[in-house]
C-alpha cells in the first residue's frame, strides 16, 4: 500500500462528505494492519452537535469490520491549509492507534503534513491508562 493510493482514497471520500451546514468537507482513509483500507467522510446533522467527523466514521467502519490495528490514516480537508484532526478524533484514534501510527494531512491545494499520532496527541489517556489507574 503506497501513500499515494491512500491519499487518493481520502480525497475520494471527501467528495462524499455530507456537510450542508459547514460546507467544510473532510475525507479520511485508514490503512489497517491487515492491508485493507477503510474510508470515511464527515456527516453533519440538522441538530449540529450530532455531526460525526470523517476520521471517526472511518475508524467506526473499520472496527465494525473487525479491525483493531492501524498503520496510517490520511485526512483530506481544507482548500488552503491542511485540516488538523479535532481533539475528539485524536482521542478516538488513541483507542486503537499506536503512538507511531502515521497521520498524514493533505489539503485540496496539495499541501501535506506528515505526523504521527504521538506527535498530535502526546500524554494521551489510553486503554493502558485505565489499567494502570486500576493498579492492574
Ligand atoms: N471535521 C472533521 O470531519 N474532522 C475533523 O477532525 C475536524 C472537523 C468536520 C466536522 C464538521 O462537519 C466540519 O468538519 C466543520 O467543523
Amino acid at each position: 500500500m503506497d501513500m499515494k493510493h491512500l491519499i487518493e482514497a481520502a480525497r475520494d471520500a471527501r467528495q462524499r462528505a455530507y456537510a450542508p451546514y459547514s460546507s467544510y468537507p473532510v475525507g479520511a482513509a485508514l490503512l489497517a494492519s491487515s492491508g485493507k483500507v477503510y474510508t470515511g467522510c464527515n456527516i453533519e446533522n440538522a441538530s449540529y452537535g450530532l455531526t460525526i467527523c470523517a476520521e471517526r466514521v472511518a475508524l467506526g467502519t473499520a472496527v465494525a469490520a473487525g479491525e483493531r490495528e492501524f498503520d496510517a490514516i490520511v485526512i483530506a480537508g481544507g482548500e488552503g491549509e491542511p485540516s488538523m484532526p479535532c481533539g475528539a478524533c485524536r482521542q478516538f484514534m488513541t483507542e486503537w492507534g499506536k503512538p507511531e501510527m502515521q497521520v498524514v494531512i493533505v489539503s485540496g491545494q496539495g499541501h501535506r503534513r506528515d505526523l504521527t499520532l504521538g506527535d498530535l496527541f502526546p500524554h494521551a489517556f489510553s486503554p493502558a491508562s485505565l489499567l494502570e489507574g486500576a493498579g492492574k
